[in-house]
Formats: structure tokens, sequence, C-alpha cells
């Protein structure tokens, strides 16, 4: 499973990179928005040179023409790593669509049900994100969602990658990896729980008392 930041913050990106587990980054508007005063484009770019991976720039316009014009300037910054998100509506769709015929790769957001998947597959989206947390927070099984989707691209050998979006604790990571889904894109965060096992803290501390008292000895 691939993992994704699902942050538009430098600092955490660079951090996550360090460690070596980062193989692309989601931002959507409430992301930037809390990196409010910054310019996009050099939020963008900062992030595309430091993962080296996709990373997913959403465009804000409600039309196929507005959507496809944003789309060509952001993609026009950094061909190799820019895929464009698109939300799931027609205009949406037709955006994908557009875009797919100019080799511009597109993430399609906002998904909540197996139907919207097929619409973003059918119109060429490179990849579709689900919400499982927000699916959660309204009684319904997000995870649910992945396994459907997973199941129809299998089922119809269709061409997309799924993306587990809306992360919210790391059982949801797990979750996803048993899913076979192709990426989580996890909140740093929540990737920093992912290191924590209280065994792991206790034999850390352990062998480090231990190594000290051997050194001692000597
Ligand atoms: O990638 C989508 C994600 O950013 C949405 O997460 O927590 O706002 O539902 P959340």
């Amino acid at each position: 499973m691939k993992i994704f930041l699902d942050t538009a913050n430098f600092d955490e990106i660079r951090e996550a990179v360090s460690w070596g587990v980062v193989d692309g980054v989601t931002t959507n508007p409430s992301l930037l928005n809390k990196e409010a005063g910054k310019n996009l484009k050099d939020i963008v770019l900062a992030i595309t040179n430091e993962v080296k991976g996709p990373v997913s720039v959403e465009v804000n316009g409600s039309t196929v023409e507005e959507m496809v014009k944003e789309a060509e300037e952001y993609y026009s910054w950094c061909k190799e790593y820019i895929v464009i998100k698109i939300p799931m509506c027609p205009e949406g769709l037709k955006a994908i669509r557009a875009l797919k015929q100019k080799n511009i790769p597109t993430n399609c957001t906002l998904i909540f049900s197996l139907n919207q998947a097929i619409l973003a597959i059918k119109a060429g989206a490179t990849y579709v994100s689900p919400f499982v947390g927000r699916l959660d927070d309204i009684g319904e099984d997000g995870m649910e969602l992945i396994h459907q989707i997973m199941t129809y691209l299998e089922e119809y050998d269709a061409e997309a990658e799924v993306i587990s979006a809306s992360i919210r604790h790391p059982l949801h990571v797990v979750a996803t990896a048993l899913s076979g889904a192709h990426i989580a894109t996890i909140p740093f965060g929540i990737l920093k729980k992912m290191f924590k096992h209280p065994l792991t803290d206790k034999g850390i501390e352990a062998f480090a008392k231990d190594w000290s008292n051997f050194i001692k000895s000597g």
C-alpha cells in the first residue's frame, strides 16, 4: 500500500519524507486554508520538490471550463507530479473526461458511494478518493465503501487507484491496508500514532538500561 500524506504543511511533509514513508501528498482547500497567507504555487512546488511523487491540488471552479482552465495552470507548474483533484459532480465528470484526453491525471474527490466511484472511474479518473471518516461520522461504514470499490475494480478489471481518505485513526490505516486499496492518505497526526506501541517503548527503555549496565561492567 502506498502512503500519501494528507496535508499542505511543509514541515509535516519534510519530517515524514525523512522517515522514508511518503509516496505522495493530497491537499484540499481546507488544508490549504491552514497555510493562509502563503502563495499556492510556492506551497505546491515546495511539496513536489520534497516528495517527488504525486501531489493532488484541487480545482475550485464550478463549470467544466473553469475547472479545466485551473487544472491546466496547476499542471503546468510541475507536469511530473501534479494530479488535479476534481469534486464529484456532473461538471467535475466532464472535467475529468476532458483532462484525460489531455493526459492530465485526476483524483476524483468527495466520493461517498459506489455509484459515484463507478461514474468517476468510467469518466477516466486516475484516482478516486472515498472519504471513510466522514461516512463513519454519519453512522455509515466508510470501510465498507472501500471494499465495494475494490470489488468493482477487480470484477470489471477497471483502471483507477483507490485512495482511502478522511482517515481519522490508526485502525482506518490497518483496515485500508487489509482491504487491498492502493493508497491511504494519512494526516500527519495519525502517521505519528502509527509508530506507537507501549511494548516498543518499554523494550527500548529496557535495552537502553541493559546496554548502559553492560558498558559500565567492562
Ligand atoms: O483527503 C480528504 C481529507 O482531507 C478529508 O478529511 O478529516 O476533513 O474528513 P476530513
